[in-house]
């Protein structure tokens, strides 16, 4: 009762105490009793650069005095144009026009709207459903819930989604049809693919007007890259049953996996990537999509050049002028090849890692966004059961020993599978990646004991 009244934060969970950040420096954050945090997942995989940046904080302050607020309806700025033409030019080619929003669930909501838009002014007007896949998360808001596939998040509004349909994304680890990823490739015959395929055929072509896929999977499923070829089966059905195809980068763009976006990986060309997080270094809420030539020229043609969309806070100038200076830093401080080298780096010391604890079950991941599969035992393959709770167990040891990593569950089937992201800001040292692994060996080694003990306890009870 007392913290209810004496307390006005409606926390994320109202029985907990959180630690009160004062500060950040660098790859730590310290808190008001003086304890430091190494921030080995750049808070939500956001704060990419790190903390305490005074050039990112001085440029938001100039743009604040310069013009804090102009409404996108009447007004645009500078800096709009600046930072759109930047993300333009970074992004894959024929995809260049520039929607900025707060967020990354926005972003996707955004991206959602306009598939429709462009399906229904071009006289396709049944065309609404979504496809996204389970395991998978584009945001919070209802679209972009409706579209992700965490369970457990949409498990209290399932009455509220919207009707989109799912298929599984590629675990290949432990495939949801039971396959193996080397005989896909080698027979180029993917049950994921079919899968996709007939789900499309049943809900009828001309219903479907969109397929939205991570392509790296994050949040949900603990950094898992795609098999070699899944995207290019995926662009050649959205293209066969006219689909527009929504990358949601909002988690990989802007270097986090070693190219400016992961999609230059998948060797295929969106036409709707969205961003997010990184695109400010968590210093502003700033987010968007990028859209395809393809879509604006349908646009111009079939809707008068105009969106029926828009939020107060789309392309914010001080929020804009945070993505400016982040990017700048990004390109001056060669970003891109600290991930490539630290990313190698990291992943190579996980395996060790896996190697010397039996609760590794898979490493996996690309440029400094990695993952790690957490089992009871390797290798026998023991799953830990959900009510276990071994991922936010082992984050609340590594918090105490002093680092905070990304700990999520439900990567296998939305309810079992538990993983921790390794993500820790773009340009991390090497002996920050070695203070990262130091403490979460630690943490393992500690949650192994207890897990020996609470066993011996059950055996002898
Ligand atoms: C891939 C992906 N899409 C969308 C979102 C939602 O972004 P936001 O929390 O900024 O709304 C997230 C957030 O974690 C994400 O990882």
């Amino acid at each position: 009762m007392d913290r209810v009244e004496k307390d006005y934060v409606f926390h994320r969970d109202l029985k907990k105490e959180y630690p009160i950040i004062t500060h950040g420096e660098g790859i730590y954050l310290f808190d008001d009793q003086g304890k430091k945090y190494l921030d080995a997942c750049s808070g939500a995989v956001a704060a990419n650069l790190g903390h305490g940046i005074s050039s990112i904080g001085e440029a938001m302050a100039e743009q604040a005095k310069k013009a804090g607020f102009v409404h996108t309806m009447r007004f645009e700025t500078p800096i709009l144009h600046q930072l759109a033409e930047k993300i333009g030019k970074m992004a894959p080619e024929f995809v260049n026009k520039v929607y900025f929003t707060t967020g990354g669930s926005e972003a996707n909501e955004s991206a959602i709207k306009l598939a429709r838009q462009y399906h229904r002014d071009a006289g396709k007007s049944q065309k609404h459903i979504v496809i996204g896949r389970w395991q998978s998360y584009h945001g919070n808001t209802m679209g972009s819930l409706s579209a992700g596939g965490d369970v457990k998040r949409r498990h209290a509004y399932t009455p509220n989604l919207l009707n989109y349909a799912h298929v599984y994304s590629p675990y290949c680890h432990r495939c949801p049809y039971g396959r193996e990823s080397s005989d896909c490739v080698k027979n180029q015959n993917w049950t994921c693919i079919s899968d996709l395929e007939r789900t499309i055929l049943e809900l009828g072509p001309e219903n479907v007007s969109a397929f939205i896929a991570e392509p790296i999977v994050g949040s949900q499923q603990g950094a898992v890259p795609p098999p070699p070829g899944y995207f290019e089966k995926v662009r050649g059905l959205c293209d066969r049953f006219d689909i527009v195809l929504i990358i949601d980068e909002v988690m990989t763009g802007f270097g986090r996996t070693g190219t400016n976006f992961a999609t230059e990986q998948l060797g295929i060309t969106p036409d709707i990537l969205t961003f997010g997080k990184g695109v400010s270094a968590g210093y502003a809420p700033l987010a968007g999509m990028i859209v395809h030539d393809k879509l604006i020229e349908g646009l111009l043609e079939n809707s008068d050049g105009k969106f029926m969309h828009g939020f107060t806070y789309s392309g914010h100038p001080v929020a804009v002028s945070a993505g400016l200076a982040a990017l700048e830093i990004y390109e001056r401080e060669a970003v891109l090849e600290n991930v490539i080298e630290q990313g190698a780096y990291l992943l190579d010391r996980l395996m060790e890692l896996k190697e010397k604890h039996p609760c590794i079950g898979n490493v996996r991941g690309r440029g400094l966004l990695l993952g790690i599969e957490l089992v009871k035992d390797s290798k026998v393959d023991l799953l830990f059961k959900p009510s276990e709770k071994a991922a936010e167990t082992i984050n609340t040891i590594a918090m105490e020993l002093g680092a905070v990593f990304y700990p999520g569950t439900g990567s296998i089937d939305g309810m079992n599978g538990e993983h921790l992201i390794i993500s820790p800001p773009l340009n991390s040292k090497k002996q920050e990646i070695d203070e990262i692994v130091r403490i979460l060996d630690e943490a393992l080694t500690v949650f192994e004991q207890q897990l020996r003990k609470d066993e011996a306890y059950e055996i002898a009870k």
